[in-house]
C-alpha cells in the first residue's frame, strides 16, 4: 500500500517526512480512513463538491 510506504517505511524520509514504524496494519487502516473521511467531510462543506451547486 503506497499509504504504509510513506507513513511507515519512510519513502519520504529524503523529503522530510518521518517514518512511523510502530503502526501496525489496522492501525494504518484506521489512519487512512480517518484521512479519507475528513477529506469528504471537506469536499461536502466547499464548492469543491461537484453535487453541491
Ligand atoms: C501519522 C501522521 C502522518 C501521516 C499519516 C502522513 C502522511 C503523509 C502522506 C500520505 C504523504 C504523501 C502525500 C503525497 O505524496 O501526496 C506525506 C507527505 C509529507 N509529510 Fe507526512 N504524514 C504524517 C506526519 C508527518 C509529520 C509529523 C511531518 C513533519 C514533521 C510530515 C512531513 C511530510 C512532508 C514534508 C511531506 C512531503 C514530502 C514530499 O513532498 O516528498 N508528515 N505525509
Amino acid at each position: 500500500m503506497a499509504f504504509a510506504t510513506v507513513v511507515r517505511d519512510g519513502a519520504l524520509v529524503p523529503n522530510g517526512m518521518p517514518r512511523f514504524e510502530g503502526f501496525g496494519d489496522a492501525e494504518l487502516a484506521a489512519l487512512r480512513q480517518y484521512i479519507r473521511r475528513n477529506d469528504a467531510d471537506w469536499h461536502m462543506r466547499t464548492a469543491q463538491n461537484p453535487i453541491r451547486q
